[in-house]
């Protein structure tokens, strides 16, 4: 099956009711046929849910579609993204272990590091995913894992897959990519030698700005490795959530190309435009990582960050100006919004960590809808 049949037609079994849309499994557990049979599930010697914290059917459907479109071999879901990142690390890193992070990644992932993983014990350096060479020197014996965003937000950094997958190999580490930004449709990690895929499903999966979620995907060994966590300390997934998520893969591929060609015609215009100083985006042929993104990537991606030459001051008038376009801190919506990553989703980061990860205080993001793109360019006064 084709990536757009197996959005749409991978589902849960259906019941005796014939449906042809499948129900939401709103159930917080699940009933026993007899006491053997409660025994036996809770022994694991049996297949079946036992309490939603666990398995849900809604939610092992959602799972079972992302797994299929990411070609891993399973996946579980969470109740954010930033729950699928906390339940991986907290799941495969332990006390006096290292860690090498990208150092664009979103602001909260930053902060996992600092205010957790610091006072259990656990080490980590920030490598500039643009220069391999330096990543070297900051491996350790103990290192475990290395972790990016490609394309990162809101820099739109390119990071090669294929060679960082080669290095983690050589110096036998996990291999994680946050690929919220290009969903499983413009980029599969794992085709590519990734571990660990990771979502924030709340944002192009849902793709409507309506229910948060998460998800990883990997082989069987380390998803169940990942499990336990999931099972006990509980960042679950709602069956609602995951219901919505999985109608909403059903359109994944169509609104993503609408996406990406909105953005690419934007980022166009945005370059040829006397006031804007730069603009990022991973299929503008000017673009330093253009052949990388071209290799890894079916499409741009429907995400644009630029500066003007005016700085700051340009950029708020700009934020201002606008009529239609939301002011907000999501992304991924049908709705094109438009952010200023360095006074909302990255102010909790020193003034040096945003330096650091390219965000300056005039960059702004601009996460590309779905409405006709000549009101887009209209809407955006230059
Ligand atoms: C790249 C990336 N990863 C993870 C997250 C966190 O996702 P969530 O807000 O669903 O927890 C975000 C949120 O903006 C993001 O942009």
């Amino acid at each position: 099956m084709k990536f757009e049949t197996k959005a749409i037609r991978l589902q849960t079994d259906r019941s005796q009711h014939h449906e042809h849309s499948t129900p939401i499994f709103a159930t917080s557990s699940f009933v026993f046929d007899d006491a053997e049979h409660m025994r036996a599930l809770f022994a694991n010697e049996a297949d079946g849910n036992i309490y939603s914290r666990f398995t849900n059917p809604s939610v092992r459907e959602f799972e079972n579609k992302m797994a299929a479109l990411e070609g891993g071999e399973d996946c579980i879901a969470t109740a954010t993204g930033m729950a699928a990142i906390f339940t991986t690390f907290a799941s495969l890193l332990s006390s006096g272990d290292h860690l090498l992070m990208s150092k664009a990644v979103f602001g909260s992932t930053f902060k996992i590091n600092d205010d957790y993983l610091r006072k259990w014990g656990i080490t980590y350096d920030y490598i500039d995913p643009l220069n391999m060479e330096q990543w070297m020197a900051l491996v350790k014996p103990n290192t475990k894992l290395l972790y990016l965003e490609t394309p990162s937000n809101p820099g739109l950094d390119i990071i090669d897959l294929e060679a960082t997958s080669a290095f983690c190999k050589k110096h036998d580490m996990l291999f994680i990519v946050d690929n919220c930004f290009a969903t499983p449709y413009l980029q599969q990690p794992l085709a590519f030698g990734a571990d660990i895929s990771i979502h924030s499903a709340t944002k192009y999966i849902d793709g409507q700005g309506r229910v948060m979620g998460g998800a990883i995907i990997s082989n069987k060994k380390i998803i169940e490795q990942i499990y336990p966590f999931m099972k006990n300390a509980g960042p679950s997934m709602s069956p609602f959530n995951a219901w919505v998520l999985s109608k909403s893969l059903e359109t994944l591929a169509i609104r993503m190309d609408r996406h990406c060609q909105n953005a690419l015609q934007i980022a166009t215009w945005l370059e040829s435009n006397s006031q804007v100083a730069y603009v990022n985006y991973p299929f503008l042929p000017s673009n330093t990582q253009y052949e990388i993104a071209t290799k890894q990537m079916k499409a741009g991606g429907g995400m644009i960050s630029f500066e003007l030459k005016g700085g700051i001051d340009a950029g708020r008038k700009l934020i201002d100006a606008r009529e239609m376009i939301s002011l907000s801190a999501n992304l991924g919506d049908t709705r094109t919004i438009i952010t200023h990553p360095a006074s909302s989703t990255h102010s909790k980061l020193t003034p040096e960590e945003r330096a650091a990860a390219g965000i300056t205080d005039g960059l702004i993001r601009l996460s590309v809808g779905l409405e006709h793109v000549d009101d887009i360019i209209a809407d955006l006064k230059l």
